[in-house]
């Protein structure tokens, strides 16, 4: 029997609409879904959104609407997305499900009555928007490193987790079960943090600073931690303590998510687990970031790329398959349209589109559409290796799928489309057709080549379902149950002699990028859809803006900053400001430039320089454009 498979997301923060990282992190889950499907066990994803906390009542304040109303609508948008990537999830789970809530408070209440939740004064510094206190060994700078603004510091009453008691047992554990946390690097990362004492965990907020959560048993003056909350949906959500579900699917559990929350995952949850007396998770898949201009996509930098605007310009199963083959698991990869329309052209269009039409083409010239048989006299010497190559594709896709290594499942099945294509070019079956004498021989040739293609429908199906199914649409497959299984694509007997099978079709048209961009242009749209329009102000919020004319005097470099300049600027009187164009500008092309800069933003240090204020420009992918003005003006002139 092969093992049940269970699958989650994070449940995504419902303070901005999802972006190109969600829909990765998602997509992933569903490719690994659809693999196993194939192999043959029943599969449970899971995906949802986390409601409660700080940064929701923050995002739902800035709408003006209550936070209930506000979080239904963006979950909405979320749980709306989903099936239009094709992504096939079995449940969506919300925090603000009263299931839900229920067995954060069950669980709450085990650890409570255990002794493994203490209450305590606490005085500390307090992140706002992580949401958490720091150490200071873990600031830079005395700032927090994601929001780079210092913490402020807070005193007050608190519950809080013993974790601290269970740090010797997590080290053991994560060093008993070696792909507990995978790839290897996240698992170094989470041991080399445990190598310091753990500070036990506040887990409670008071409701005199946040109403917006899960009120504790223990103590209704407090609601939970968003974080003690949200993990808790992993099991929530197979209906623990008692179901049929969770008894099923929990033992196979595997988490997906990128770096930013393994600090939580790796640490905070397996204790959680194991103070509740429930199971550890099997594995945990960590993924990297997808970055654009080497910063994180992310909702706080607005640089966020729109998933649907992706798959409305370039199709659906071109954009999967570029997320899948773009990124290796566990490292960071950069977006850009440049890199996606690339790898639609060579991989989709030329090596897997035009294989499969060649191949149909032939069999409607030179068999009128029908599959030929086999002839077992030329059988052999046709063979050239082909047997072995499929059975090497198939291993080391399923090895690689098995280990989230999706970019290298989809590397060997592209050997195999470059295997096939050679193949054609060896034995051209063009010659063949030339003459009677080799009619035989121009069986086997197309018939061995529909095979492969059949091998490959299969073996591309959980990345390009859609694609996957045109294929064997195409290929006239018939299968016993509705999806191709792993024992299918191994079978060698996927196509039929004598099938009928359609015309030739184009699977994946070619991409002209510049085409691409002028009829966004066109069509009154923005010219790069990585833009996402940010909401709107009042001319009042705008006047807040302090936005001057400045003469640049002088232009250097700093030591050991590659991106950075720093400029000395005339705007009445000299200020210096530090700018990361160095990579863009040279120091000598911008004297005597005047140009717009942010007067009234709050000084801040840059490599030990400080900077007064921030200048304008226009990013566009690799090239940045200066904002300046069309005539001399008198620096220090206020801009409205
Ligand atoms: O952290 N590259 O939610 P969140 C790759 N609610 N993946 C990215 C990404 C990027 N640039 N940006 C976002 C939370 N992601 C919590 C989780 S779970 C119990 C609670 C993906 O909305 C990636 O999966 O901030 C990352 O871990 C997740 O979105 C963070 O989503
Ligand atoms: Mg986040």
């Amino acid at each position: 029997m092969v093992k049940p498979f269970y699958i989650t997301t994070p449940i995504y923060y419902v303070n901005a609409r999802p972006h190109l990282g969600h829909a990765y992190t998602t997509i992933l889950a569903d490719v690994a879904c659809r693999f196993n499907a194939m192999k043959g066990s029943d599969t449970y994803f899971l995906t949802g959104t986390d409601e409660h906390g700080d940064k929701i009542i923050r995002a739902a304040q800035k709408q003006s609407l209550s936070p209930k109303e506000y979080v239904d609508q963006i979950s909405e948008l979320f749980r709306n997305l989903w099936p239009e990537l094709n992504i096939d999830y079995s449940y969506f789970i919300r925090t603000t499900d009263k299931k839900h809530i229920a067995i954060v408070e069950l669980v709450l209440k085990r650890i409570y009555d255990q002794g493994d939740i203490y209450f305590s004064e606490y005085e500390g510094k307090y992140c706002f928007g992580c949401e958490r206190f720091y150490m200071d060994r873990e600031l830079v700078d005395g700032k927090c490193p994601d929001h780079e603004i210092e913490p402020e510091v807070i005193k007050e009453s608190n519950y809080f987790f013993k974790m601290s008691r269970y740090q010797d047992w997590l080290i053991d554990h994560i060093k008993a079960n070696p792909d507990f946390i995978r790839p290897e690097h996240f698992k170094t990362e989470v041991l080399s943090f445990l190598r310091d004492p753990l500070d036990d965990l506040c887990i409670s907020r008071p409701k005199t600073r946040l109403d917006w959560g899960i009120t504790l048993p223990f103590d209704k003056n407090y609601v939970t931690y968003v974080w003690f909350d949200a993990l808790l949906n992993y099991i929530s959500a197979l209906g623990y303590p008692e179901n049929a579900l969770f008894d099923k699917f929990w033992p196979h559990a595997q988490h997906i998510v990128a770096k930013d929350i393994l600090k939580p995952h790796g640490i905070y949850w397996p204790i959680m687990l194991k103070a509740a007396d429930i199971p550890i998770y099997r594995h945990l898949n960590v993924h990297g970031y997808w970055n654009v201009d080497q910063s994180k996509m992310s909702k706080s930098l607005g640089n966020v790329v729109d998933p649907l605007e992706l798959k409305n310009i370039y199709g659906l199963d071109a954009f999967r398959y570029f997320l899948m083959r773009e990124m290796s698991f566990g490292l960071d990869a950069g977006f850009s349209e440049a890199a996606l329309v690339q790898r639609i052209n060579s991989d989709l269009a030329n090596d897997l589109g035009n294989l499969l039409s060649r191949v149909l083409t032939m069999v409607h010239k030179y068999f009128d559409g029908k599959v030929p048989e086999v002839e077992p006299e030329v059988e052999k010497e046709l063979q050239l290796g082909l047997e072995s190559q499929t059975q090497t594709a198939v291993s080391e896709y399923v090895q690689a799928m098995d280990h989230f290594a999706f970019q290298n499942a989809m590397k060997a099945v592209w050997v195999y489309v470059n295997q096939l294509n050679k193949y054609v070019d060896v034995t051209a079956p063009w010659e063949l057709a030339k003459k009677k004498s080799t009619r035989k021989q121009l069986q086997v040739v197309l018939h061995n080549l529909l095979e492969g293609l059949g091998v490959i429908s299969g073996l591309v199906y959980p990345v390009m379902p859609d694609a996957a199914a045109t294929m064997q649409r195409h290929l006239n497959i018939e299968i016993e149950s509705d999806l191709m299984g792993l024992k299918d694509i191994k079978s060698k007997k996927l196509i039929r002699s004598g099938a009928e099978l359609p015309k030739s079709i184009t699977l994946f048209p070619r991409i002209d990028l510049e085409k691409v961009k002028k009829a966004a242009s066109e069509n009154g749209g923005i010219d790069n859809p990585a833009v996402d329009l940010k909401p709107e102000i009042t001319m009042e919020e705008f006047g807040k803006v302090d936005l001057r004319v400045a003469t640049v005097i002088r232009a250097e470099t700093i030591p050991r900053a590659k991106k950075l300049l720093k400029l000395e600027v005339d705007l009445g009187k000299k200020r210096t400001i530090v700018a990361g164009i160095a990579e863009k500008y040279k120091p000598e092309e911008l004297i005597g430039k005047q140009i717009i800069i942010v007067a009234n933003l709050k000084p801040a240090k840059l490599m030990g320089i400080v900077s007064n204020g921030m200048l304008l420009a226009a990013m566009e992918g690799k090239r940045c454009s200066l904002a300046t003005l069309d005539r001399e003006t008198t620096p220090g002139t206020p801009l409205s």
